[in-house]
């Protein structure tokens, strides 16, 4: 083990617009406290819900269109409202 793995075991990076890939060693457990094992040091994490391999990334977030950033705020649109000298002026 080198020694920026061993300060580092494992590693989670949120990708944009996608999975959580996780590197090093770590266990992951479903929600029946079982051992998932994903048979490698480095596998993607799905945050998107859309995965068929779920709790594994399957590239399913690029179809659904999944995003991490939500969209650039709008500037909020006003209408200038006659002044009242204006109203009634006929
Ligand atoms: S994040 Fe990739 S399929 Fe959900």
């Amino acid at each position: 083990m080198s020694a920026a793995s061993s300060a580092h075991p494992a590693s989670i990076t949120s990708c944009p617009d996608g999975p959580l890939i996780v590197r090093g060693e770590l266990a992951l457990f479903d929600d029946q406290g079982e051992a998932v094992m994903p048979n490698r040091r480095t596998f993607a994490l799905c945050r998107c819900g859309a995965s068929a391999i779920r709790p594994f990334c399957d590239g399913s977030h690029k179809l659904v269109g999944f995003r991490t950033t939500p969209p650039p705020r709008t500037a909020a649109v006003t209408f200038d409202e006659p002044a009242p000298s204006t109203l009634n002026a006929e």
